[in-house]
This record gives structure tokens, C-alpha cells and sequence, in this order.
């Protein structure tokens, strides 16, 4: 099995993460992420991102399972982040929260655990789908939320801790909070072209947080709207600069990500652009080209949660004022 050649960052809680991610969230066929995240592991993705609400940890656990067992992959090789639910918020949820995830995961302990959206949600079944009628906002302050998840390290049930969909002024609100005993080592938001997040990458890399980049080619959210969706991939911008390197739009986007300094976590379930996806560090854009990458921002943001913009916390205020 190819053994990755994918280079680490350096997290602020000591620990390692390989700068490329394969990302789980899909929608579709059962089995079809069990499938695919054993192509990765095959083809050296050694980092995987997966949440409790995609509902595909327990195909992630079996595609990893039997690599370990076989020997080709180890354990300590492997970054595992998941991500806890907005149901999930209270302290007294979290531990029993992370649990169940680490058992569909196969798997005593997490790389990373992130709090999947600062806002929480109120629900008698905490198990409903993201877009039942059924869930109602709640009033849990995410930082009563991250001091249980700060327990989930000391009881050694998660290496690190981290958040997602945080703006600035909830990263500075969590930061100023009394007696913190972690730091969030990670920050996964949009990033892409189209969406540069310029403001909210320089606070992180400030506050020595690592940003990952979800929706890294700007397709996320395509299952909830019958909108088409720009296509930075057929942008001439970007497939100007892949006919230059000889490599696919999708690397070329890839590319400028890392050269930008983050961290990203490409979906994809077919096998050759799985590969495609790790195979970026064979070639490098020059600082122009990054930059006029960058030009191509358009503010447009595909992963917006719109049904929760009312909820105390969400943290796109931009567009729920717009709306
Ligand atoms: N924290 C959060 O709130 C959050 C939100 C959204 C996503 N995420 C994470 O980020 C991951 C990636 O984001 P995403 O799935 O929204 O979007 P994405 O990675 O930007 O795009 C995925 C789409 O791009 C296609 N694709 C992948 N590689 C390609 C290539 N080389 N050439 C052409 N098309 C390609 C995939 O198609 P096929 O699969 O058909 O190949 C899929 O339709 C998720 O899986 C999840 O792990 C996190």
C-alpha cells in the first residue's frame, strides 16, 4: 500500500496533521464512502474527516479496520478527526457523544475532534436529520460546550480539540474565556477561490490555529440546492494554469490551497480522482499565481445552513442579515 508522502503541520497541541485530508461527507450510495476511503488509505491518504451527522463513521471504521488488521496501515499512522453534532452541546452529552463516534470509528481515541458549529440545537430526538422541522435553537454557550470537550483529552479519548464554522468573534470569545485548558488547535471553514476567508485565515494563523479548508473545490452544499453552482473548476483562470502544469483543475485549486498555508479535505468517491487529489506536491505555483488565483474571490459561500441563521450563534451574520 503507498505509504504517504503528504507533509504534516504542526498543530498547536503538539501533535502532527498531514496537510491533506480525504473528506467523507456524501449523501449517496451505502457502502460508497466504505469503498472509497479504502482506495485512499490504498493510495496514501493518511488522514481522514469524517462528522457524527454524516453518518458515515461506521463505513470509515470498516474500511480502516481490516487495513489494520492486515497490517498495511498502523493505527499511529492514521489522523483521524471527527466531529461532534449540534444536538450533542451539552456538557453532559459530550463524553457519551464522543463514544459513539469512536465506536462506529472502530477506534479507542480520536486524532481530532472538532465542534462541528458553534451554534446548538435543541431537539427531542437528537439523532434528527440536519433539516428536520423537529429541531429548535438552544441556548448552550459553546464554551460550556468546550470545557467538557477539554475532559475528552484529559481522559485521553481525543488527542486534540478543535472547532469548526467559528468566526472571528467566536475564536476570540472561546480564547478570552477563564481558565482555558486547550487552545483550539484547528478551525475548519470554507475556503476556496471563490470564498478566500482572507480576514478570518489571517486571525487564525495569528492565533497559531490551523485553518482546514472544507469545500476545498467549492462544491459543497450541491446536494441541498437545485441552483446551479459556479464551477471554479472550468474557471479559464484556473484551467490556464493546469494545461501549463499538465494537472487537473481540482489540483491546480488543490495546489494554491497549500500554497497558501492551510490545510484541505477534498471528497471525492471515484478512485482516480481520489488519487488525483494527493498527487499535487510534484508540482508548486509561483507567488503570482497564487495571487491572481486569489483575485478570483467572489464572496460566494456554497455551505450556508440557511435554516439556522436565526439561531443565536450562527455564525454567518453576513447572510442572515441579507436575507
Ligand atoms: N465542517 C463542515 O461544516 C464541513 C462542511 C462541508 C464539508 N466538510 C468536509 O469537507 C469535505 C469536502 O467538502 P465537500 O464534499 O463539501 O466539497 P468538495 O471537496 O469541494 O467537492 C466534492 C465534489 O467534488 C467532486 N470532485 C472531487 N475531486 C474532484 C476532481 N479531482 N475533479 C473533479 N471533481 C472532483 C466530487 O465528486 P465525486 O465524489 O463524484 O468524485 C464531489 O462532487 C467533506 O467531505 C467533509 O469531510 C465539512
Amino acid at each position: 500500500m503507498a505509504s504517504s508522502k503528504v507533509p504534516n503541520m504542526q498543530l498547536n497541541s503538539g501533535h502532527e496533521m498531514p496537510v491533506v485530508g480525504y473528506g467523507t461527507f456524501n449523501l449517496f450510495k451505502e457502502n460508497e464512502v466504505r469503498d472509497a476511503t479504502r482506495v485512499a488509505l490504498e493510495v496514501g491518504y493518511r488522514h481522514i474527516d469524517t462528522a457524527w451527522v454524516y453518518k458515515t463513521e461506521a463505513e470509515v471504521g470498516d474500511a480502516i479496520t481490516p487495513k489494520i488488521q492486515d497490517g498495511s496501515v498502523k493505527r499511529s499512522d492514521l489522523f483521524i478527526t471527527t466531529k461532534l453534532w449540534n444536538t450533542y452541546h451539552h456538557p453532559d452529552d459530550v463524553e457519551e457523544h464522543c463514544r459513539d463516534s469512536l465506536a462506529k470509528l472502530q477506534t479507542d481515541y480520536l486524532d481530532l475532534y472538532l465542534m462541528h458549529w458553534p451554534f446548538a440545537v435543541a431537539a427531542e430526538d437528537k439523532t434528527a436529520w440536519i433539516l428536520s422541522e423537529s429541531l429548535k435553537p438552544s441556548d448552550i454557550d459553546y464554551i460550556d460546550t468546550w470545557r467538557a470537550m477539554e475532559e475528552l483529552v484529559i481522559k485521553g479519548l481525543v488527542k486534540t480539540i478543535g472547532v469548526s464554522n467559528f468566526n472571528i468573534q467566536q475564536l476570540k470569545r472561546l480564547l478570552a474565556a477563564d481558565n482555558l485548558r486547550y487552545k483550539p488547535a484547528v478551525n475548519q471553514v470554507e475556503v476556496h477561490p471563490y470564498y478566500t476567508n482572507n480576514e478570518l485565515l489571517d486571525y487564525c494563523k495569528q492565533e497559531n490555529i490551523v485553518v482546514t479548508a472544507y469545500s476545498p473545490l467549492g462544491k459543497g452544499g450541491a446536494a441541498y440546492t437545485s441552483q446551479p453552482l459556479p464551477n471554479i473548476l472550468e474557471d479559464a483562470v484556473v484551467t490556464k494554469l493546469a494545461a501549463k502544469y499538465n494537472k487537473s483543475p481540482a489540483q491546480v485549486v488543490l495546489r494554491w490551497a497549500i500554497g497558501r498555508g492551510y490545510t484541505v479535505v477534498p471528497k471525492s468517491v471515484t478512485p482516480s480522482r481520489i488519487k488525483d487529489n494527493l498527487e499535487i506536491f510534484d508540482f508548486a505555483l509561483t507567488e503570482d499565481e497564487i495571487r491572481t488565483i486569489s483575485g478570483l474571490d467572489r464572496n460566494f459561500k456554497c455551505v450556508t445552513l440557511d435554516k439556522f441563521k436565526d439561531y443565536p450563534e450562527y455564525p454567518f451574520t453576513w447572510l442572515s442579515t441579507k436575507k
